[in-house]
């Protein structure tokens, strides 16, 4: 029970890797607000929980930041920690990508954050400090074909993070990256049923590019992000960390047998 008596505001928490960390700090005790722009399954989720408030969020709206954060500060009396977290795959060349596919790759995965830190930090001074972790991407230090603007958005949110840890750490707020490689949810199924109709097969394959044999779940990260908001990780701020199954450790070089 680390975040007994803790606000936590999680977005994206609606569904995949968000909803996970809402799960698991809930278990421990805390209370979370859940930002997403999902309504139905983000308030389905809050039902089900026995203190969590679903608030409307689209994290590339200012005013929507704001709001969550106030929402988080009037009805459980403050904010203890932030799980920025939601984002959306884009793929294209980049002589393909429109103004809109920047717009709005940039404004929910890297925008986002600068909204949602923006106003967590002065709420999570008022309480005397806390933590902020942001969701990045094994893609934001390698990469692959037709994810420019997926990619560049996730290596700006890890320059953001290190930006913020130097301006609060001195306030006890500290801020941290985490950098997941394949993670089993639905924006990782969905990206695998845009190439072809055998989802499992497709997922199964990209586990196997991990060296642990298959993809991550949507727990595992969590188990991480609440470690970093805990007290326990009072020494780690401006760090990224990965959680990828050994994939950044790995070239592609095979010995014969
Ligand atoms: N799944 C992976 O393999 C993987 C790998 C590396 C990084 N990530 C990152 O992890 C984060 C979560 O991804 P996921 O796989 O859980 O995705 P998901 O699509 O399964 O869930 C994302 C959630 O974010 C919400 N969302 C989308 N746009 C939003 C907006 N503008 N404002 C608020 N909420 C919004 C969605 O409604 C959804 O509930 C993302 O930042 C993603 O880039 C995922």
């Amino acid at each position: 029970m680390r975040f007994q008596d803790k606000v936590v505001i999680v977005t994206g928490g609606a569904k995949g890797i968000g909803e996970a960390a809402v799960r698991a700090f809930s278990a421990e005790g805390a209370a979370v607000v859940i930002a997403d722009v999902d309504d139905a399954a983000g308030e389905a989720l809050a039902r089900s929980l026995p203190r969590a408030t679903f608030v409307h969020t689209d994290v590339s709206k200012m005013a929507d930041a704001e709001r969550a954060v106030r929402v988080a500060e009037q009805t459980y009396g403050g904010l203890d920690a932030l799980f920025s977290n939601a984002g959306i795959q884009t793929y294209g060349r980049i002589e393909d990508v429109s103004e809109e596919d920047y717009e709005r790759g940039m404004g929910v995965n890297f925008k986002g954050h600068v909204w949602m830190c923006k106003y967590a930090v002065p709420a999570l001074r008022r309480r005397g400090g806390g933590a902020i972790v942001c969701t990045s991407s094994v893609q934001a230090l390698a990469t692959q074909t037709s994810v420019p603007i997926y990619a560049a958005s996730k290596a700006a949110t890890l320059t953001l993070v290190k930006a913020i840890a130097m301006d609060h750490a001195h306030e006890g707020i500290r801020i941290n990256a985490v950098l997941p490689g394949s993670v089993d949810t639905p924006l990782l199924r969905g990206a695998a049923a845009s190439f072809g109709p055998d989802v499992d097969a497709t997922v199964a394959k990209w586990g196997k590019m991990h060296p642990i044999g298959r993809v991550i779940k949507a727990e595992e990260v969590a188990r991480l992000v609440l470690f970093l908001c805990s007290d326990e990780a009072r020494a780690c701020t401006g760090a990224a960390y990965l959680i990828d199954g050994g994939l950044m450790a790995k070239l592609p070089v095979v010995l014969p047998d």
